[in-house]
């Protein structure tokens, strides 16, 4: 693992060239694990509001809120690339309002933004690209649309789909983005479009063909009750955090935690001078 900050100029020169790695994080101590553990991209991803917010999907999640996290994230990374997602209606209504919102992300902190969309969104991708921020695209699966889909379900499964996916991809590079996440298509599909596009495609739930992989934290770990289909966990963190959890509560019940030593100490003389002043003032 190299030390040096990894830049979008490194991120495409990976092309081809060895598998990119990204995370999602959403707070401080999490990124800094990640980025400790040399991950390349640290995503902070708009599944916050599923993930941690507790929203039902990431639709309701504002700008205030992803600031919010991506500042928290950004003072936990000192090596990784920070991509901030952007939420839902911060981009779609116009590339005056994507510039201004995804110049917001970069003062708070952010290297790059991460959009979601094909053909629809190439206008903004490529305004945001021109002012010198880089763009992210993320075509297949774009839990954005999930009222259209009807649910959370895979794209591009067949011929005229996995053809949209394909120029969706295709329209995002042309505009301008450096990378591009696929989520949840047929792995021959996103093989496809790996060969096809110039700049690293980054896969989850899309394959081993792709020029890197990124799941969100939670899943990774074993901290989400209801994970998709095509994550790993590794790591089983909701019966660890359970077992914590419940130990700690059976050792304050019977009194074993916290230990009767090991506090700060007050000179025997000083507690005994305090003893004599509070049992004159409340004669216990
Ligand atoms: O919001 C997110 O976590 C994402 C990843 C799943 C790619 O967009």
């Amino acid at each position: 693992m190299t030390t040096d900050r990894i830049t979008v100029p490194l991120i495409r020169a990976r092309k081809g060239a060895g598998k990119i790695t990204a995370l999602t994080a959403y707070d401080a101590p999490t990124a800094r694990l990640i980025d400790g553990a040399g991950i390349d991209i640290v995503l902070v991803g708009d599944s916050v509001g599923n993930v941690v917010l507790g929203y039902e999907n990431t639709l309701p999640v504002s700008m205030d809120e992803m600031l919010h996290h991506l500042k928290a994230v950004r003072r936990g990374v000192s090596r990784a690339l920070v991509v901030a997602d952007m939420p839902f209606l911060s981009y779609q209504t116009g590339a005056d309002d994507a510039v201004r919102n995804a110049g917001l992300f970069v003062k708070a902190g952010a290297d790059a933004v991460k959009l979601e969309g094909g053909l629809e969104i190439a206008e903004m991708v490529k305004r945001i690209s021109e002012i010198g921020i880089p763009v992210m695209g993320h075509v297949g699966l774009t839990p954005q649309k999930v009222n259209q889909y009807g649910g959370f379900k895979a794209q591009g499964r067949n011929t005229q789909a996995a053809l949209e996916v394909f120029q969706g991809a295709m329209a995002v590079e042309k505009a301008g983005a450096f990378s591009i996440v696929l989520e949840s298509i047929p792995y021959s599909v996103a093989a496809l479009i790996a060969k096809a596009c110039l700049v690293p495609v980054i896969g989850i739930g899309a394959g081993p063909d792709c020029d890197g992989q990124v799941l969100v934290f939670n899943d990774l770990v074993g901290l989400s009750v209801a994970p998709p289909k095509f994550a790993k966990a590794y790591a089983n963190g909701l019966e660890l955090f359970a077992q914590a959890v419940k130990s700690y509560a059976r050792e304050v019940v019977q009194g074993s935690f916290p230990a009767s030593t090991g506090g700060p100490e007050i000179p025997a003389s000083e507690l005994e001078e305090l003893t004599r002043i509070t049992r004159k003032n409340t004669g216990k």
